[in-house]
């Protein structure tokens, strides 16, 4: 690589990680009001970080939720423009009690997949050490005098409460916003000395049901046995969406999934994947999941529900005879191409309705929902991405569809008819959402060096 930038990066690489050290000190969680303050200071933060970067313009954007960050530097309108999208806001950190450090105190810590040190802070891989990559690769461009197209940065607060603002911003701002690519560094890698590039996110359909028995709370002696029991029910019920195989009871649930020929199963098998290991860190004597696919389809190429929280009745200290009145549960379908989160939606709803014994009455509030997204390998949009991290890594990344979700990047193509590149340097065991999120210090520079590489490559292929 150009070592000029390269020496650049390793002069400053004190600054660069104490500067996202000092993002990720500010409790930027989007979903609690509480941080409604510490949120909007972030945005201020993201700001500064690309002015002395270097951009020649960059504005707060208020939407109705928390703003986006936007700037760019156009160095000639002729030569290609990379809009880099990121987000600033991060997850909630609880439970507090499982974090073996503050979560917004960063430390540096060693562990036995990043032996140099990762970074444990809530947002050091999601996102904000990721997007914080592109203002640094950025920022060595321009002190090295070698940015070599125009680049313009999208970083919004909302992406982990479902980015209910952003799809507005890009239908009022399409012409500020016109590009040629996406880059995003906001999923994940296979390893270390795997590099795998994200080819296909999931879409996600997001429900939260009730389900209410009697009109009050009962003695359970008095009444135990002859009225329904709400959580009872709801446990039957949420039982009853998956059947012996773990296949999704919904009627019409799989009709429009894209099933995968056997040619493009093949190869998805050679992507390096230990099971052992994978059991093993997580410290699980078996996997779990459809019958007739692989772990890596199932949390892939395949779609799932999920229930991801679930009560009701008396959870306090000792015991209370008690049947509750209510009973509710949220629950989460991950969908694969070509399913549709409305239509899935409404499916979930008028099955789950239908299921309802009459002795309860039900309940469905549909939450955020986002479309899922695959991206085409055989674009010059993809192939910088493959030669810029071989050319960092030593190793032709491998494309890999992830599981996860950003439904924002389907309504990119829709609204502002570009392409999304996910090149993430994350990894699956870094702990996003979790209690000890960290991002491998490892990770953080070979981002910061493989970026400039990506806009070399981009251009020079857009030639
Ligand atoms: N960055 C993640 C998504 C991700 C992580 C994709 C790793 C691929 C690999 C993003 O911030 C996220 O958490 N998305 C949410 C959806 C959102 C609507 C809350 C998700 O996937 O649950
Ligand atoms: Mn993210
Ligand atoms: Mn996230």
């Amino acid at each position: 690589m150009n070592s000029e930038v390269k020496n650049f990066i390793s002069e400053n690489k004190d600054r660069y990680l104490s500067e996202l050290f000092d993002l990720l000190r500010i409790p930027s969680i989007s979903a609690d009001s509480a941080y409604n303050e510490q949120t909007l200071q972030t945005a201020e933060a993201v700001k500064e970080s690309l002015v002395n970067a270097g951009v020649d313009k960059a504005e707060i954007c208020k939407t109705v939720g928390f703003p986006v960050v936007y700037a760019e530097k156009i160095i000639d309108p002729s030569l290609p423009t990379i809009v880099v999208y990121g987000h600033y806001d991060v997850q909630p950190a609880d439970p507090l009690e499982l974090w073996d450090s503050p979560a917004f105190e960063p430390v540096i810590k060693k562990t036995d997949i990043h032996p140099e040190g990762a970074i444990f802070a809530r947002g050091a891989c999601d996102d904000k050490g990721q997007m914080f990559m592109h203002v640094k690769a950025f920022e060595s461009m321009i002190k090295t005098n070698t940015l070599p197209c125009n680049v313009k940065f999208m970083i919004e607060g909302e992406e982990e409460v479902g980015s209910p603002s952003l799809e507005q911003f890009l239908k009022d701002n399409k012409e500020k916003l016109a590009g040629d690519v996406i880059l995003i560094a906001d999923t994940g890698m296979l390893g270390n000395d795997t590099p795998s590039i994200t080819t296909g996110l999931r879409g996600l359909s997001y429900v939260e049901v009730e389900v209410t028995g009697p009109n009050r709370d009962l003695h359970s002696g008095l009444y135990g046995g002859a009225v329904a029991n709400p959580i009872n029910i709801l446990n039957k019920m949420i039982a009853s969406l998956q059947d012996e195989n773990n296949h999704i009871t919904i009627p019409g649930f799989y009709d429009d999934v894209i099933e995968l020929s056997d040619e493009e199963r093949a190869e998805m098998a050679k992507a390096p994947f230990s099971l052992d290991a994978y059991k093993k860190h997580l410290d699980i004597d078996d996997v779990h999941g459809e019958t007739g696919y692989s772990t890596m389809e199932r949390n892939s190429i395949r779609p799932t529900l999920d229930v991801n929280g679930i009560w009701g009745g008396y959870t306090g200290e000792g015991a209370k005879t008690v049947i509750a009145s209510k009973a509710y549960a949220k629950i989460s379908m991950r969908l694969v191409p070509a399913q549709d989160p409305d239509k899935i939606t409404e499916l979930f709803q008028s099955h789950f309705e239908s299921i309802a014994p009459k002795s309860v009455k039900v309940k469905v509030t549909p939450h955020h929902g986002g479309q899922p997204y695959v991206s085409p390998i055989d674009t010059p949009e993809y192939k910088a991405a493959s030669m810029a991290m071989e050319e960092t890594f030593g190793k032709k990344p491998v494309p890999v569809r992830s599981g996860g979700s950003i439904p924002i990047v389907a309504l990119f193509e829709q609204v502002l008819d570009m392409k999304s590149i996910l090149m993430g340097f994350g990894l699956d065991s870094d702990a996003i959402h979790s209690p000890n999120e960290h991002f491998g210090v490892f990770n953080y520079f070979k981002g910061i060096e493989t970026i400039p590489m990506y806009y070399k490559h981009y251009v020079e292929l857009k030639k």
